[in-house]
């Protein structure tokens, strides 16, 4: 994709707004430290520098709070939970939820991702070679069996297809800015004309409150839900009423299954178009795990497979621009910002800026490699955010992206459509267009 040479003219600027964000981006996002735009109402800072954006997540982040803009996208589904919570709600939301994610804990996890991944090469055995696959759905049916089985012990009640297909719904939909955001209408008036994403919305809630009251009933098990139902704020003594589990756990469904899905998507469309790279990881897999099941201690040592993943998600990050507003009068990487600058955090741009990546639009993991990484600015990588608010799925994410991909990779030779084009959409995330169809060749 060619970013635009100079920024669009304001109506189709705000019609590529709606339609596909990265798309408006103009060439300066890519090759300037920052990019000042707006007018005497609103201004907007595309924010590249890595200093700056420390500043913005890390540093200063009190003076940057999240946006009302991505509370109208984000809070019809996940209220009040961790993803969306400011301050204090944040703070002991965030608490409550970190022991579900030690390393320790995750580590009793990889063998139920590879599992996940072991039954889809059983079903594509089946298939047969040549069969034509929509990788993008199959990695949404593993990612989201491994959640509901590593978080939600097994999830019973919820109908995968139905529910993935649900998110789809929403995030289609109500998962943009539209145009009631624009003109700033009440929330209730994008929803109301959203009609599937409104029925999606009641489908989920639902769906997720039918587990809470079951779970409330039963004895522990020792998840997710668990440890959200017992968690206590200690300064309010304040507990989690089914609501705010509700909104958490719906949370934890949906930023942690599509995004992981999509690491995925993009990690085996690269490595179709790159049978070398391909070959090594088939290589380092072998080496490594000969021919045993994938376990979490090999997965650790799977060094260059995981650096595939870092360089997917650097050219097609799951979650592609993260937003917030600057609150008050201050500065950021040595520049002055206003309270009410709306800023962007261009992911996408930021993993291909000129300033800072050598070759960007390059797919080339040994960019990853422990001497080629030394020297870099940590926020000049940034696919699961940066600062006290990072995703708190990272390791998981990674390890599962990386148990999941040698045991495909393993398994099954895929080939993108030649006649499938790319489209990178926007979605809150950062899905192709249409799908991604691959072609099926097993391997012995
Ligand atoms: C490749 C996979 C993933 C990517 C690329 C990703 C990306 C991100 C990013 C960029 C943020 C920061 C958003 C912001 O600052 O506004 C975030 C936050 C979050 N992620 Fe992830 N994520 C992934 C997987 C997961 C998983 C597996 C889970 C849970 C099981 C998860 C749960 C969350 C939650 C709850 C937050 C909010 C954290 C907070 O605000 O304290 N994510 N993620």
């Amino acid at each position: 994709m060619n970013p635009p040479e100079k920024p669009l003219p304001y109506l189709q600027g705000l019609w590529k707004l709606l339609d596909n964000p990265i798309e408006a981006w103009s060439r300066a996002v890519y090759e300037e430290p920052y990019v000042l735009r707006g007018n005497d109402r609103q201004t907007l800072l595309y924010a590249t520098d890595p200093a700056m954006l420390k500043d913005i997540l890390l540093d200063r982040m009190a003076a940057f709070p999240k946006d009302w803009m991505s509370d109208r996208v984000t809070k019809p589904a996940l209220g009040e939970g961790l993803l969306t919570a400011q301050g204090e709600a944040w703070r002991w939301q965030r608490r409550a939820a970190a022991p579900g994610f030690r390393p320790d804990n995750v580590a009793g996890m990889t063998s139920v991702m590879v599992a996940a991944a072991e039954a889809a090469l059983t079903r594509w055995r089946e298939m047969g070679d040549g069969a034509r696959l929509d990788i993008a759905t199959e990695m949404t049916a593993i990612t989201f069996q491994v959640i509901l089985d590593t978080m939600l012990s097994g999830g019973e009640g919820i109908d995968v297809p139905v529910a993935a297909a649900r998110i789809t719904d929403y995030l289609e939909t109500l998962g943009k800015v539209s145009v009631p955001d624009l003109l700033q209408w009440p929330t209730w008036t994008r929803i109301a004309l959203a009609p599937r994403g409104y029925r999606a919305i009641v489908y989920l809630k639902a769906m997720v409150d039918r587990m809470v009251a079951r779970r409330r009933r039963e004895a522990g098990r020792g998840d997710l839900v668990d440890l959200l139902m017992q968690a206590q704020d200690p300064e309010s003594g304040r507990r989690m009423d089914d609501g705010l589990l509700r909104d958490n756990l719906l949370t934890f469904i949906g930023a942690g299954h599509e995004t992981t899905a999509l690491s995925l998507t993009w990690s085996l469309y690269l490595l179709g178009l790159d049978p070398g790279t391909a070959a090594r990881v088939r290589a380092e897999v072998s080496e490594i795990a000969g021919e045993a099941a994938i376990t979490h201690e090999v997965a650790e040592r799977l060094v260059f497979t995981r650096q595939v993943v870092q360089e997917a998600m650097r050219l097609y990050p799951p979650l592609p621009l993260v937003t917030r507003m600057c609150g008050e009068d201050t500065e950021a990487g040595g520049v002055a910002i206003k309270a009410g600058t709306f800023v962007f955090i261009p992911i996408y741009a930021l993993h291909r800026h000129r300033r800072l990546w050598r070759d960007p639009d390059a797919f080339d993991p040994d960019r990853f490699a422990p001497e080629e990484s030394a020297g870099r600015h940590r926020f000049a990588y940034l696919p699961f955010g940066g600062g006290p608010r990072v995703c708190i799925g990272q390791t998981f994410a990674m390890i599962e992206a990386v148990a999941i991909l040698a045991t495909l990779v393993r398994g099954a030779e895929l080939t993108p459509d030649p006649g499938h084009r790319i489209r990178p959409l926007v979605r809150v995330s950062m899905r192709p267009q249409g799908g991604m169809p691959m072609t099926l060749r097993l391997r012995p």
